[in-house]
Parts: structure tokens; C-alpha cells; sequence
């Protein structure tokens, strides 16, 4: 029986590297993301490569409590078992100091934040339920390591998901529960097409402005792909981490030292 990975966001980016790593890994694969045209696309494409039953699509908004939970417990239902879940949807809107509104910080802090706290304790729920404890990994950023301009909701927010990490792993341990987090750099997705427009925009250059001032800042001298973030995620749902937790790794080709 294969073991069972919930991935949020998997739609595209690096959710979508995350589902695929693992189903190569030969997890069954819950595709969860709020667009589900894209949610569907993923699961068919591990399907046709994996065979029938090895990933299906959940659409979920992870800000709203219920719902996650329902699709985790969908999830456990029809791939009959439930191990790891990764929280990876976020969000990351620009927001310079004086431009912060209510507004965004609700919409970052419901997704970024309360999103992960919903799908920990729907994980939690779900592990329970299956007598075994599990392991839960959190998106944050080399942004919850280091306060980065322009986007103190984003990096606020994952500051807060690096705390949660820590004391999710401390108060979770004695159910057999690891709790880690990722933290990528810059990774070329959909995401980071937005941020970089955003910033050369605010700066009054072309796109790619800003990819070129953030690249500066990294040792291995290249943007990431989603794919070494999911190596990372491998690594976290797979055994050999089985001693590790409440740890927040840096995947971001040496722009943060700690
Ligand atoms: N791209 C980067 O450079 C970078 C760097 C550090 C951390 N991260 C983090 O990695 C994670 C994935 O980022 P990405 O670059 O792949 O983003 P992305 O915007 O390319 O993809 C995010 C996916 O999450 C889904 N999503 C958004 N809000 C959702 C919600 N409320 N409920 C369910 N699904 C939702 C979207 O539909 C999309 O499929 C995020 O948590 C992000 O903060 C990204």
C-alpha cells in the first residue's frame, strides 16, 4: 500500500514539483488546490505516469478551516491512509510600509498563516484516525529567516510559520508527529513572475529588475528551480529525516546564512 502525501497549492509551481517528487518517491498523491482546473491537470499528469490511483484532485481553499479539513479527510478516505501533508499555498503580494491595508494583510495572514494552522490540525485529525503519527511540513522562506523589502506581510506571515513549525514539532512529538518547514529563495514560478513585475514597477524599471537585484544576494549565482525546493521536501517527507523537526531548512542557493 503506498503511503499518502496531501500537497496544498500543487496546482502549479512548486507544489506542482512537490506532487510530482513525490509520487516518483511512490507516495499516492491529494493534488489540493483552489483552482481546480490546475489541481486536475497535475493529478491526471501523475496518473498517466504512475498509473491509475496514484494522485487525485481536491479543490480547497486552505483559509477556510472546514474545508480543509473535509479535503483532508477526502483525501484519506479515497487514497485509504493518510502520512504526510505539505502546507505550501501562500500567497505574496508586494507591500511597501505605507501601502499595507487591512485588506492585505487579512487576505495574507488567512492564507499564508491561518492556512497552515488549519492543515496542521486537519493532519493531526487525520493521523488519529489512522492510529500512526505523520509528518507535516510547512512552506516558509529564506522571508521568515530574514526581513526582506517591499514585503513585510509576506515575510511577516512566514516568520509566523517558522514559529508555528517550532512549537508544532514540540507539542506534537509525543503523538510520533515531525513538524518541518522549507524555506525556498527565489524560485521560478508563477509567483515570482508577479513579485518581480511588482518590484521593477514600484522601482520604475522593466521586469526583471527585480530579479536581477534579489539574484545578487545569491552564492550559487542562479535562480532556483521548483524542482530543487522539492528535493528538499523529499528528503523532509522520506524516512531519513525521521530524526529531525521543528527545523525550518534554507533551499535557497546560499542567500541566507545562519
Ligand atoms: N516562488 C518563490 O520564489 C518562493 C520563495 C519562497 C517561498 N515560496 C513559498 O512557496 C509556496 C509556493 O509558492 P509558488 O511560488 O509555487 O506560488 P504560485 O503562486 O506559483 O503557486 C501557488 C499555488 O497555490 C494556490 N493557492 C493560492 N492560494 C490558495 C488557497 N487559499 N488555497 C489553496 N490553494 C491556493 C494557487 O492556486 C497556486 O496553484 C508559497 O507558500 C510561497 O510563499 C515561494
Amino acid at each position: 500500500m503506498k503511503k499518502v502525501a496531501f500537497v496544498t497549492g500543487a496546482g502549479q509551481g512548486i507544489g506542482k514539483a512537490i506532487a510530482l517528487r513525490l509520487a516518483n518517491d511512490g507516495f499516492a498523491v491529494a493534488v489540493a488546490d483552489y483552482n481546480a482546473e490546475t489541481a486536475h491537470a497535475v493529478a491526471d499528469e501523475i496518473n498517466h505516469a504512475h498509473g491509475k490511483g496514484s494522485a487525485i484532485a481536491v479543490t480547497v481553499d486552505v483559509a477556510d478551516r472546514e474545508r480543509v479539513f473535509a479535503a483532508v479527510e477526502e483525501a484519506r478516505t479515497k487514497l485509504q491512509g493518510f502520512d504526510v501533508i505539505v502546507n505550501n499555498a501562500g500567497v505574496a503580494p508586494s507591500t511597501p510600509i505605507e501601502s499595507i491595508t487591512e485588506a492585505v494583510v487579512d487576505k495574507v495572514y488567512n492564507i499564508n498563516v491561518k492556512g497552515v494552522i488549519w492543515g496542521i490540525q486537519a493532519a493531526v485529525n487525520a493521523f488519529k484516525a489512522e492510529k500512526h503519527g505523520g509528518k507535516i511540513i510547512n512552506a516558509c522562506s529564506q522571508a521568515g529567516h530574514v526581513g526582506n523589502p517591499e514585503l513585510a506581510v509576506y515575510s511577516s506571515s512566514k516568520f509566523a510559520v517558522r514559529g508555528l513549525t517550532q512549537t508544532a514539532a514540540r507539542d506534537l512529538a509525543p503523538l510520533g508527529i515531525t513538524v518541518n518547514g522549507y524555506c525556498p529563495g527565489i524560485v521560478k514560478t508563477p509567483m515570482w513572475a508577479e513579485i518581480d513585475r511588482q518590484v521593477s514597477e514600484a522601482a520604475g524599471k522593466q521586469p526583471g529588475y527585480g530579479t536581477e537585484q534579489f539574484a545578487k544576494r545569491i552564492t550559487l549565482g542562479r535562480l532556483s528551480e521548483p524542482e530543487d525546493v522539492a528535493a528538499c521536501v523529499s528528503y523532509l517527507a522520506g524516512p531519513d529525516s525521521d530524526y529531525m523537526t521543528g527545523q525550518s531548512l534554507l533551499i535557497d542557493g546560499g542567500m541566507v546564512f545562519n
